[in-house]
């Protein structure tokens, strides 16, 4: 009877059953499209340099194609002083007010010193931290076997009605200061770390090592603010993962491994809003060197100075993302159309005042976005085309026009045939060198003609040959401003220039070869490649990468 009646009260509490679209689907080439890169300082005061989005493509610590992207950490470098290791925050451009969030790895960062996660949380410049809240959907420290899911809140969010082992099943609650579990999740919470939140373990082998071994693995964040109000995760290893397709029933899952509950009694769902999702890497800090004794206490070192000198030790605290998509259920798309209603049925003069504002800050947006896009994408093919080599976009603007910024010029490699115009600028290579086109575009003016559309425009560009081993800084070669047009080609009056070259192995130096008359070749001349694989300035000769 006793039973029985135990059984009739959990049944309430099991749910309105609630089916998910697809609304995003992120992972393929122009996935850094969607997010923002964050460059500030470490809000958790890690060793740790954020790069920017123009750093961390020079740097390599990304990359995206459409089967997957990966996010990494500098392993490269010796830190000096107080420096930080170089590695990546991105913080996604939209914001989401509920969903469900479905993460495949095949690789999540483990290295000790490491602190790495997959977290949501939501502040603007009026409502600053903790407000919005956080989600933590994954973090680990190290090389721990597990991640652990926690929330972030303001006071009144107390979890004590979630029980372990019935409403989620892993390894249960993290532990307070007290041997208590840390159940609560304001982060000022008595018994509980400086920010601690209500955390808890996902089983073993939801991260380090031991995940990547075993070919990765799907997170499954499920924010229901609405119908059934509760925050669930699932962790399923690669190969045990359920048929998610285009419209999931997380009810068919069973039991996930992490679940909060936002019922009014307990933690109001309005503890969570506009929150956005991210990625990092961080190193030491608040959480990681705190911890770095107990976990890594053999490297015989502190934290901040083994992430310092050891960057080969952080060869695999890289991300690898097979797949994120975002999925949403009809009550929190209608709850978002009816705010945005709201929005435009305030006073008429009000009103006019507000859609100006909107237009004014969507063409700006339009602006912003077309240039980050192409920006982005136009970087992705030089990264492609280049394999291996540097593409510095993230020079000064070369010089064309003072205050312009770098984010409006992108570069465009050249794979299309070079039509006759064009041609006639490319200088004559001496017989088995090559020629590779870089075309510097500015983005988002109406001027054609253009190379890749009519809303971009060439402003210049400068040539390299595929393959060069050390690649090409934009910056220190010469770009051609082409508004300026050039003579035609003097290549018949040159005529001595092509066999002197090829029967000069080492060059020397090299007179100039056409572009007479360019005002704006920078000086420092093209590069071009010698059959031996150096990479040489035409037009002084001198040797810029010598032959690998
Ligand atoms: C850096 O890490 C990558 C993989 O993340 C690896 O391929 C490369 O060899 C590493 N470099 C060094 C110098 O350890």
């Amino acid at each position: 009877m006793f039973r029985l009646t135990v059984g009739l009260v959990l049944l309430p509490l099991s749910s309105a059953t609630l089916r998910y679209h697809k609304v995003e689907s992120l992972v393929g080439p122009d996935f850094f499209d969607y997010w923002k890169f964050y460059s500030g300082p470490d809000p958790t005061h890690g060793t740790v340099k954020f790069t920017t989005r123009g750093e961390s493509w020079t740097r390599r610590l990304v990359s995206s194609s459409s089967e997957k992207v990966v996010i990494s950490v500098d392993n490269t470098t010796v830190l000096q002083g107080n420096e930080g290791r170089p590695a990546v925050r991105i913080e996604s451009k939209k914001s989401y007010n509920g969903g469900l969030f479905v993460l495949k790895l095949d690789h999540v960062p483990t290295a000790c010193g490491a602190w790495p996660a997959f977290w949501m949380f939501g502040d603007d410049a009026q409502h600053s931290w903790p407000r919005w809240g956080e989600y933590d959907i994954l973090e680990s420290i190290h090389m721990l076997d597990y991640a652990t899911t926690t929330l972030h809140t303001r006071d009144s969010c107390d979890q004590k009605a979630v029980n372990e082992g019935i409403d989620f099943i892993g390894q249960g609650w993290a532990a307070g200061t007290a041997s208590n579990k840390a159940k609560n999740c304001w982060v000022k919470a008595p018994q509980q770390y400086d920010n601690q939140g209500c955390g808890q373990k996902l089983p073993k082998g939801s991260f380090g090592p031991a995940f990547n071994r075993a070919g990765g693995g799907t997170f499954v964040a499920e924010w229901d603010p609405i119908v059934n109000k509760r925050l669930r995760t699932w962790f399923f290893p690669a190969g045990q993962e359920p048929e998610i397709g285009d419209r999931p029933e997380p009810d068919l899952w069973g039991v996930p491994n992490s679940f909060f509950t936002l019922n009014e009694k307990w933690c109001t769902a309005a503890h969570f809003k506009n929150m956005r999702m991210v990625f990092d890497t961080t190193f030491c800090g608040d959480y990681a060197g705190a911890s770095f004794n107990g976990y890594c206490g053999w490297t015989n070192m502190k934290c901040e100075a083994y992430v310092r000198s050891k960057p080969n030790d952080f060869s695999n605290a890289y991300w690898s993302i097979q797949r994120l998509d975002v999925y949403e259920n009809d009550a929190v798309m209608a709850a978002e159309s009816k705010q945005m209603a709201l929005g435009s049925s305030s006073l008429p003069g009000l009103g006019v005042v507000f859609l100006l504002l909107v237009s004014v800050l969507a063409i700006g947006l339009f602006y912003f976005q077309c240039s980050q896009r192409r920006l982005e994408a136009m970087q992705n093919a030089a990264k492609t085309s280049y394999k291996g080599n540097q593409v510095n976009v993230d020079s000064p603007p070369l010089g064309l026009s003072p205050g312009r910024r770098g984010r409006e010029l992108f570069l465009k490699d050249r794979t299309e045939p070079v039509s006759p115009s064009r041609a006639s600028d490319v200088e004559p290579v001496p017989q088995g060198w090559t020629w590779h086109r870089v075309w510097l575009m500015m983005c988002c003016t109406s001027d054609a003609p253009s190379q890749t559309g009519a809303t971009s425009r060439p402003v210049g560009y400068g040539d390299v040959a595929p393959g060069s081993p050390g690649g090409m800084n934009i910056a220190n070669s010469s770009m051609y401003d082409v508004s300026n047009p050039l003579p035609p080609p003097a290549v018949s009056s040159q005529p001595s220039m092509s066999p002197a070259l090829t029967n000069q192995p080492s060059l020397g130096r090299m007179p100039s070869l056409g572009h007479q008359g360019s005002l704006s070749r920078q000086g420092s001349g093209v590069l071009i490649r010698q059959p031996s694989g150096a990479l040489v300035r035409q037009d002084t000769g001198v040797v810029v990468v010598p032959a690998p």
